[in-house]
């Protein structure tokens, strides 16, 4: 007999899932204009943005204060809505607050310092339910090698996107008898062409030619076989990008035994392999402290570092900003403002090079202050 304890996927629950890729839309429907994510945020009568700051936990408050430090000295155009996403239950789930939806929703931009999940305390991570409730389709998550910062690699320049939404992270799951569990991998055409041609646009935008789907089509034939089939079919409105594919395995390989022949791509991926691959890049870097990530909708898009709210330094002045401030450098850049990202950029790039106020975690002693005003010296 089938026991099927947790959610069983009827064929409703996954249609609920895929709204649109089981009707008469299955083959060859176009889902997406040219031109997705892109920023619908207005300049208020001070010629400034609001942005959301969600300012996090532990060191996040230490962190944010120096992006709001170097924003100020560099005359960014930004206006700051302190947003306090404080989880809240409602109806046992958890929820952000209404105030913070609201901002977020408004400005349609957010920059976000790292959030503690309580343990025990039946939330789940407000990360993944911040994605959820604005619908962030698409990780992007650049890995660039920091100057100054010694690693096994120099000059890594990799640029990643994850598929956000759907893929082995559905959450469908079901037990079909005792000791066996089924889980689902969704693939839909819809979101698979919004996230690719966001990576065309993304590349378009960067100044890269190339375009790479890493897949497993070979043993994954219909769910990365119709990944992989949409991206052949995005790639022809897209004839300056150059098109290819590579399997996830060959990929790993190749990365890291020479990163830099993937310095000229845009790499894009259902939602498990990047991000096993993307953490790998970070990496290649230096870790996660140095690495920044764009979560990005065709509503609202958030921005964030991806290193932890580091509890064992919080309120001691002594946390690195540098992920952070290279999350706002592509807030600015997706805002258009791309002219104030490159100067402060080329600060902190310039500030970690010297090597002079380096934070503890890159071997230095100095305060995360001290390091923000090396950079705003710099500016
Ligand atoms: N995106 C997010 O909001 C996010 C990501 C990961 C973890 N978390 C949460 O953060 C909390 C702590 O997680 P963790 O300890 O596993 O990972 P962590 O990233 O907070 O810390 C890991 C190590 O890296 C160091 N570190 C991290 N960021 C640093 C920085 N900017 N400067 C200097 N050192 C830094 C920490 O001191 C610690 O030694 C958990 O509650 C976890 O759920 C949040």
């Amino acid at each position: 007999m089938l026991a099927t304890r947790l959610v069983a996927p009827t064929r409703s629950h996954v249609l609920r899932a895929a709204p649109r890729a089981f009707g008469v839309q299955l083959h060859s429907q176009r889902f997406y204009s040219d031109r997705v994510a892109k920023f619908h945020g207005q300049k208020n009568s001070d010629g400034k943005y609001t942005v959301s700051l969600i300012e996090g936990d532990g060191i996040g408050p230490e962190i944010s204060q120096a992006v709001k430090d170097i924003f100020e000295a560099a005359k960014t155009p930004i206006a700051w809505e302190f947003c306090d996403v404080t989880p809240i239950l409602k109806d046992g789930k958890t929820a952000i607050p209404d105030a913070a939806i609201e901002s977020i929703q408004k400005n349609k931009v957010a920059l976000k310092g790292p959030l503690a999940t309580p343990v025990g305390k039946g939330h789940v991570s407000l990360n993944l339910t911040l994605r959820r409730t604005f619908n962030l389709f698409a990780n992007l998550r650049p890995c660039r090698s920091v100057a100054g910062f010694k690693t096994p690699y120099d000059n890594v320049d990799t640029v990643l996107i994850r598929e956000n939404t759907e893929g082995e992270y559905s959450g469908i799951e079901h037990v079909v008898v005792d000791g066996v569990v089924q889980s689902i991998k969704l693939i839909t055409r819809e979101a698979s062409e919004r996230v690719l041609r966001f990576a065309f646009q993304q590349a378009q935008e960067i100044g890269r030619k190339k375009v790479r789907v890493v897949h497993k089509a070979t043993i994954m034939k219909m769910s990365d076989g119709l990944f992989l089939k949409t991206a052949q079919e995005v790639a022809k409105d897209y004839p300056n990008i150059e098109f290819d594919a590579e399997l996830l395995d060959n990929t790993c390989l190749k990365m890291v035994t020479d990163p830099i022949p993937y310095n000229d791509k845009v790499l894009v991926m259902p939602n498990l392999y990047g991000d096993i691959l993307s953490d790998m890049c970070a990496g290649l870097i230096g870790g996660l402290g140095l690495t920044p990530s764009g979560n990005i909708g065709d509503e609202c898009s958030i921005f964030e570092a991806v290193h932890g709210s580091a509890p064992d330094i919080a309120g001691k002045g002594l946390a690195n900003p540098t992920a952070l401030l290279l999350s706002s450098m592509m807030m600015l850049r997706h805002m258009s403002l791309g002219e104030y990202a490159d100067k402060i950029e080329k600060a902190a790039f310039d500030t970690l090079a010297e090597g002079k106020y380096l934070t503890g975690d890159l071997g230095g002693k100095a305060k995360t202050h001290e390091f923000a005003g090396a950079i705003i010296d710099k500016l």
